[in-house]
């Protein structure tokens, strides 16, 4: 029996949707304003596996309650801005979705975690005419959303890389070179911003 219960599908049908639904909002804002959104967008529903070692991390039972209520990432998108100010804009544009709330916010970016990771993730909880697992028609979901640059990204996937090779010999070295360069990659997306913001001032 999947972790999931019978929601699985559920879980992919809303994963599609708001897809879909991030990538039309990029294609209009491309359109009205000649900049992109986002440079990409991903998307996956937790697998099973990954879900059940969360669950026994945590000393939850495994059932679909902790699945779909107890952890909130079941249903995860990844979107990644090729400026700072387009995350802001992003969440903007969540705020205004009429069927999602933001039930909770971690700005990552203003307050980098020690590490040097940055990021800003948002819990959402989805209203969707499918059934949820308390019963409630219609019903809610949880959604986690990841907003990031690409320097974010490219620094947080070798990181999460490092993270899983234990052969490493020295990790405190390593972890230090890692906190060096996310601080360097972040000072690099300011002045890219900036630069951004003088080419627009120079068409005005
Ligand atoms: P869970 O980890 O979901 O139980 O909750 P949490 O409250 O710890 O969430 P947090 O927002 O800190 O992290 C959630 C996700 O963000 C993780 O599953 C990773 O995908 C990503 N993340 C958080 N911290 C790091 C980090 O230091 N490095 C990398 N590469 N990813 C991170
Ligand atoms: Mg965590």
């Amino acid at each position: 029996m999947s972790i999931y219960g019978e929601y699985k599908p559920t879980l992919q049908k809303i994963l599609q949707e708001l897809m879909t639904r991030f990538n039309s909002l990029n294609q209009e804002q491309q359109s009205n304003t000649g900049d992109s959104l986002f440079e990409h967008l991903n998307g996956r529903v937790k697998t099973e596996k990954s879900m059940t070692e969360k669950c026994q991390r945590k000393n939850l039972p495994l059932t679909p309650y902790s699945a779909l209520r107890e952890n909130r990432d079941s249903i995860g998108l990844r979107i990644v801005c090729n400026f700072i100010d387009d995350i802001y804009l992003c969440v903007d544009k969540i705020n205004q979705m009429p069927d999602i709330e933001i039930v909770k916010k971690k700005d990552y970016i203003t307050n980098a975690k020690p590490n040097g990771y940055r990021s800003y993730h948002l819990i959402l909880d989805m209203t969707t005419s499918d059934i949820d697992i308390e019963g409630n028609s219609p019903g809610h979901y949880y959604v986690e959303i990841q907003l990031r640059t690409i320097a974010m990204d490219t620094w947080a996937s070798l990181e999460h890389e490092m993270k899983y090779k234990h052969e490493v010999k020295h990790p405190e070295l390593i972890s230090r070179e890692l906190k060096r360069v996310a601080d360097e990659l972040a000072s690099c997306d300011v002045s890219m911003q900036t630069i951004r913001q003088m080419i627009r001032d120079e068409n005005q």
